[in-house]
């Protein structure tokens, strides 16, 4: 009954856990939730009243299915003054969120059996969303030893003649990791001499500590300029999950073709999410800045909490709100006669001893690894990893 293009996708693997966090605590136990994959914070004040302004002003019809002009050219705008990049507004299509964006590009450009590299750790839906678009994602394997980026010499053993694209993540989902302008550099230079698009996730661009400073790779010459797609979100930017705004520049080529798929599957996306959003982007950007800060100090203290934990080992992210600590130390180990053999009986047992909800890392392609999310206040934080600790002692 169910079409063969399905075989082997699942639904997202991150909303079971959660989903059982969710049920626990509606039942009125007390649940720390480290799964969420979205700032705890409200859409600041101005945007809301610009989404209200539109409804009340009538701006409750469909669009073109590309996106209202205004946005699109707020688009150009802030991509230039964020990233220095020049395009117009025939290279911008806007989304409901960049991951229909993404859904778009593969469905796109990809033939039955093309080849996207996805370095893992990876977020979870680029490895379906190939397969769904006939395409086959090949994974490019990386190690905390190797703070969780791909090197050069990783990247040219990867690329083959079947090889259309490579998504690159930075800061990344699940691990916070970013790469510097440097890094990106060695990369470039192998990416120049093949002929794949570049797909810039920037989904956490914004969101970045220790003073770090975001590069995008399509700077680097105008053969990666013609070849990247930059995909952004106003998601985690402005607190914006549920009003579903996200886009797609680059190449007028591709993105007319993406706006063909989207103008059949979903038109544009809502008209007064789009008025929101341009107002976000036009505005002062002082509530992303303050934002920044406060998931700044919370990445402080949760790396803070797990290094007592001695037999965690947890890499310092740079970006994005997760974290994403190994603990294969403990698997092996017992608790009253049952082996904990990987992330997903970690999870499972810190959600049912600790009362603690994490996401097991086989879900991004790295089992040694448990992520969880410092979209969390304070207090939660403290007592969340405090109780990992206690169960996780109590293995043997
Ligand atoms: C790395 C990454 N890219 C893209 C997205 C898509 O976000 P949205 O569809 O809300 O724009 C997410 C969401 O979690 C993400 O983590």
């Amino acid at each position: 009954m169910i079409a063969e293009r399905l075989q082997g996708v699942n639904a997202s693997e991150t909303l079971v856990i959660s989903a059982k966090a969710k049920e626990l605590k509606a039942q009125g136990v007390d649940v720390v939730s480290f799964t969420v994959g979205e700032p705890d914070f409200d859409t600041p004040t101005h945007i809301k009243q610009a989404a209200i302004e539109a409804i009340e002003s009538g701006f409750t019809k469909y669009t073109a299915a590309e996106g209202i002009p205004e946005l699109r050219r707020a688009i150009v705008e802030r991509v230039k003054e964020d990233l220095g990049l020049d395009y117009e507004i025939k290279n911008v299509v806007v989304s409901n969120g960049s991951k229909q964006a993404l859904y778009n590009f593969f469905q796109a450009v990809l033939n039955k059996g093309d080849q996207v590299l996805v370095p893992a750790p990876y977020w979870l839906s680029y490895p379906p969303m190939i397969k769904l678009a006939g395409g086959i994602p090949k994974i490019i394997q990386t190690t905390q030893k190797q703070n969780f980026k791909i090197t050069p010499e990783q990247l040219k053993k990867a690329i083959r003649p079947k090889t259309k694209a490579i998504i690159l993540n930075s800061p990344s989902n699940p691990t916070g990791a970013v790469y510097t302008k440097e890094e990106l550099e060695s990369l470039a230079r192998i990416l120049e001499e093949h002929d794949l698009w570049v797909l810039s996730d920037d989904a956490y661009s914004k969101l970045l500590y220790d003073g770090f400073t975001f590069y995008s790779i399509a700077k680097f010459s105008k053969k990666l300029f013609s070849k990247t797609i930059i995909f952004d979100t106003l998601s985690k930017t402005y607190a914006m999950t549920g009003w579903r705004v996200g886009y797609a520049v680059g190449s007028e080529e591709i993105l007319k073709a993406m706006a063909i798929i989207q103008s059949q599957a979903t038109s544009s996306i809502n008209s007064i999410s789009q008025k929101a959003a341009l107002k976000a982007l036009t505005s002062s950007q002082a509530c992303v800045k303050a934002m920044v800060k406060e998931f700044e100090g919370r990445r402080n203290l949760a790396l803070q909490e797990l290094s007592k934990i001695k037999k965690i080992k947890c890499f310092v992210p740079q970006g994005a709100f997760y974290l994403f600590p190994d603990v294969s130390k403990y698997y092996g180990l017992k608790f009253r006669g049952k082996e904990i053999t990987g992330s997903n009986d970690l999870a499972t047992y810190l959600l049912d001893e600790a009362k603690v909800a994490t996401i097991p890392g086989y879900v991004f392609g790295a089992d040694k690894c448990i992520r969880l999310s410092y979209a969390a206040s304070l207090d939660h934080i403290q007592k969340g990893i405090a109780r990992i600790h206690k169960a996780l002692e109590q293995l043997e």
